[in-house]
């Protein structure tokens, strides 16, 4: 297993644990950390004994404070472009990841931090968690698919005022406007999610990966295509066996035993 220096992948059976491992720059993502990221996404989304993946920050502070700014400061466009490109491939690599990433929000998640929350597929903040794209305040805008994937998620008028702004906000916020799925105390913020986890881990995992697959992309879609594409991935459940499994146990009145095949 290749070993990181700015993150830790932890196993714990079917969960895999990725925390982003820079303490003295509020876990803030250089290059070398996005690298890291990108090896290790590629080694997770290939593992198929790993359902689920939480993504955090180390320590009670920060989630992650964003891209590194000392990193970007000296970045002419073309190495500001590459830069973006960089981070947009993790995004991507998150987002398409066969198993849906949870990210335990334990801290600040700005900039790029906030971004990194936006590729995964579940948000679980602890009640010290802030949001925000402060990326004005410095002059730039998102790099990582904050003008992208805000407005999809909580609207384009919401989005905007953050965006322009560059306003932080904690999480009671961020619940309300739908940025996060859950708050919690910060004690509990890893067991919640792991909970979480432990029932997806449980349900079939083909369907799960068909699920993820099609809301992901469905939602690129207008609904009319939308809903064809999700009648041909709900037609690939029923080429599984947990298909057959899951329906025979419910009529047998026992646990289903999935296999994921
Ligand atoms: N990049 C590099 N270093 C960072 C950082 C970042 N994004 N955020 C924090 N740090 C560093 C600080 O420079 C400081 O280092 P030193 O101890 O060496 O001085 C250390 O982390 C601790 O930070 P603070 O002393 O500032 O801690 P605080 O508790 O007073 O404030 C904070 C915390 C509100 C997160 C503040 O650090 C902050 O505002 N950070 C920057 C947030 C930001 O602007 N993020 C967006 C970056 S741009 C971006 O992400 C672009 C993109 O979309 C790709």
């Amino acid at each position: 297993m290749t070993t990181f220096k700015n993150i830790r992948l932890e196993r714990d059976q079917a969960l895999a644990v990725v925390s982003i491992d820079r303490p003295k720059a509020m876990n803030a993502l250089n290059y070398d950390t996005l690298q890291e990221l990108k090896v290790c996404f590629e080694q997770i989304s290939g593992d198929h004994t790993l359902k689920v993946i939480l993504l955090t920050g180390s320590g009670e502070k920060a989630f992650v404070a964003g891209a590194d700014i000392s990193y970007m400061r000296r970045m002419n466009a073309h190495e500001a472009t590459e830069f973006a490109h960089l981070g947009h491939s993790v995004m991507m690599m998150i987002e398409s990841a066969p198993q849906p990433v949870i990210a335990a929000v334990n801290g600040f998640a700005l900039g790029g931090g906030c971004e990194l929350t936006l590729a995964c597929d579940i948000r679980i903040a602890s009640t010290n968690a802030k949001f925000g794209q402060p990326e004005v305040n410095l002059g730039v805008i998102p790099g990582f698919g904050g003008s992208q994937r805000l407005p999809r998620l909580v609207g384009k008028g919401v989005a905007s005022e953050l965006l322009y702004t560059g306003d932080i906000i904690d999480s009671t916020e961020a619940l309300r406007i739908g940025l996060v799925n859950r708050v919690v105390p910060q004690d509990k913020l890893m067991s919640t999610c792991k909970n979480i986890a432990e029932k997806i881990c449980s349900k079939g995992p083909r369907a799960i990966q068909i699920c993820k697959q099609t809301i992901n992309n469905g939602c690129q879609m207008d609904i009319a295509r939308a809903s064809q594409y999700e009648a041909i991935q709900f037609g690939q459940c029923f080429a599984s066996e947990d298909q057959t499994e899951g329906m025979t146990a419910f009529l047998e009145k026992r646990p289903p035993l999935f296999t994921g095949n």
